[in-house]
């Protein structure tokens, strides 16, 4: 049987071969789900990039710039990290550059990976179907937050493990304790999701609506994959 590992933070990522797997990249709140978005949104590519000043480079040869630091838009960046913004006509057709305090990081740390495809729960069962169909044993690799892990990310690989449970089997106690979060708890996600730590932050900001948006499970079929460096919708 194939194997589903979950990597909780981008410290582990050492951890777990990445050579000849698919890794799905997770950052709940929000980068992942932003990608989603975009991609399904009629965004032509999206290119992860870890440092602010990069992002910014790309701009000058016609990117749009997007993200944040700290959950804050970056205040040279033409847009922030809301799903909606990803929603909107000034993004059709154009190709955006993203950096982000952790989901851009986890993408770029998950190079050597044979396929790296992006997972919220928007897109949950587009991701589930193609992971089957990848062939491939699979890591989930988690944002988290700043190194630490978080609750959200941890759900998302639980929900993933729970849906290729027939063919897949979770290996090692991180996907074995993501899976038992979810079965736990998979009648009220939203309601456990906006106990975690960066969603109280977000709340701070004022911005309830993005994680209820972030908490809807399969609003979308995209799936992002990572080709030349940018990611397009597939
Ligand atoms: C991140 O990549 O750290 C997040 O997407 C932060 C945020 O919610 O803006």
């Amino acid at each position: 049987m194939r194997t589903l590992e979950v990597c909780l933070s981008p410290e582990l990522i050492h951890q777990h071969q990445l050579e000849g797997k698919i890794v799905v990249v997770v950052d709940i709140f929000r980068a992942t789900s932003c990608i989603v978005t975009g991609l399904a949104n009629e965004v032509v590519a999206i290119k992860p990039v870890a440092e602010v000043e990069e992002c910014k480079k790309l701009g000058e040869q016609g990117y749009l710039t997007a993200g944040e630091r700290g959950g804050i838009k970056v205040p040279e960046f033409d847009m922030g990290n809301s799903p909606f913004e990803y929603q909107s006509e000034n993004v059709k057709g154009k190709k955006v550059a993203i950096s982000t305090t952790n989901g851009s990081q986890a993408i770029v740390k998950s190079k050597e990976a044979d396929d790296i495809i992006i997972g919220a729960f928007l897109n949950l069962e587009a991701i589930s179907e193609y992971t089957l169909q990848s062939k491939k044993n699979a890591v989930i690799h988690c944002a988290g937050w700043k190194g630490t892990v978080n609750l959200e990310d941890t759900l998302f690989a639980g929900a993933l493990i729970d849906e290729c449970a027939e063919e897949m089997k979770p290996q090692g106690d991180s996907a074995l304790l993501a899976h038992q979060l979810y079965i736990g708890n998979h009648e009220n996600l939203f309601g456990l999701a906006k106990q975690s730590g960066h969603a109280e932050r977000l709340v701070g900001f004022g911005i309830e609506k993005d994680l209820e948006f972030c908490m809807t499970v399969d609003e979308y079929s995209v799936v992002p994959r990572l080709v030349n460096g940018e990611l397009v919708g597939s």
